[in-house]
């Protein structure tokens, strides 16, 4: 008997917020045509704390979407995999948060930070789970309230991120025929030590914490070298796209879909050009929600699912890359 994983349904979670490039302006020497041509970002969503909105309210919201895509009860969820790299709290960790407030109470729970790559992460290790036997119905979340981590006085990082929440539904799939039901085919997954911290939060851990004499030092922000960053995006995107379409025989004119991480539309449009998938097949929310980090990959399949865009038996191509450094790719038949 084999075991495959198969994504049966998938929710989104929306913060309040909209924070456009022009209350950008208000706020730093910036503009919104320098945000636009340079990242493709018109307007980002926050959570709106005034509102009691957190990352739990707005990945609430889309987990029981996708349970109710899923046609799947709570109870018959038996692990939920939450990747985050802006956890409400440290401990309890959201995964065991999500327990209580879907209602989960069969699921283990495991926490995932691979910052910006966390999502695709979170379903390469519940195919796995899947494949090995161990779990039958997995919730994986990609969500993130990313804008508590930013420094609202520094103009290249604090324009780019955005807040967000997105749910997937995987399910064990019996003696699938890989040929053509569908399933998760295959994923790729590197880590490539970043020793310089060209993308970083620094503050916050217990390396720095919050009353060390060098914590003012540092902050508890997000900062970046961005062209670091794109170099290494670029390279490391297309070289685990490349792998996973190898390792599942699969050509680049054979992808419906493409689904990369949306941190930037010119490393989307560069890596799209070197895997030679056109633009049509790119699937963009980048302009309306910023980088969601763990959260763009799975907002973008909620949407592509909300607007009935992706057909039984298309081809999706997800590929990722975040702080750390992580990267993969994971490639699906839907
Ligand atoms: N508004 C106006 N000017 C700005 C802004 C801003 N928001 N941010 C930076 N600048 C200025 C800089 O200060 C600099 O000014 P100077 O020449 O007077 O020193 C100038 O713009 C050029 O700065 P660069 O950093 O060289 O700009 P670049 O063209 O590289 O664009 C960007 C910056 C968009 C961040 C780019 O490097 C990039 O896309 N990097 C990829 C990283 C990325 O997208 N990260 C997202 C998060 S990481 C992840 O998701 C994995």
């Amino acid at each position: 008997m084999t075991w495959n994983a198969t994504i049966v349904g998938t929710g989104l979670g929306v913060p309040s917020k909209v924070v456009t490039n022009k209350d950008f302006e208000k706020m730093v020497d910036t503009s919104d045509e320098w945000i636009r041509t340079r990242t493709g970002i018109c307007e980002r969503r926050f959570i709106d704390r005034d509102k009691g909105e957190t990352l739990e309210t707005i990945a609430l919201q889309a987990g029981k979407k996708a349970l109710e895509n899923a046609k799947t009860k709570p109870e018959d969820i038996d692990l939920i995999i939450f990747a985050t790299t802006s956890p409400d709290t440290f401990m309890p960790n959201m995964s065991c948060r999500m327990t209580a407030s879907l209602g989960l109470v069969n699921a283990a729970a495991i926490d995932q930070n691979a910052a910006c790559s966390g999502f695709v992460l979170g379903m390469h290790t519940a195919d796995s789970f899947i494949r090995s036997g161990q779990y039958k119905n997995i919730m994986v979340i990609g969500g993130e309230a990313l804008s508590s981590a930013l420094d609202m006085k520094d103009r290249s990082t604090c324009v780019l991120f955005g807040d967000g929440a997105g749910a997937a539904i995987v399910q064990a799939v019996e003696n699938a025929d890989l040929s053509k039901d569908s399933v998760i085919l295959g994923s790729k997954f590197y880590a490539k030590a970043d020793v310089k911290e060209s993308l970083s939060m620094a503050g916050g851990g217990t390396r720095t914490p919050y009353w060390h004499e060098d914590f003012a030092k540092v902050g508890p922000y997000i900062r970046m070298q961005g062209q670091d960053v794109f170099k290494e995006a670029t390279r490391g995107m297309v070289r685990a796209a490349k792998e996973v379409m190898a390792q599942c025989e699969v050509m680049p004119s054979d992808i419906k879909w493409f689904v990369p991480h949306q941190a930037n539309l010119r490393i989307i449009e560069m890596v799209g050009k070197m895997l030679e998938i056109p633009s049509e097949k790119t699937y963009i929310n980048l302009d309306r929600w910023g980088n969601t980090s763990a959260a763009t990959v799975i907002t973008c399949l909620a949407e592509m699912e909300e607007k009935n865009m992706i057909n039984k038996g298309d081809l999706v191509l997800m590929d990722v890359f975040g702080g750390g450094f992580s990267y993969g790719a994971l490639l699906a038949r839907w």
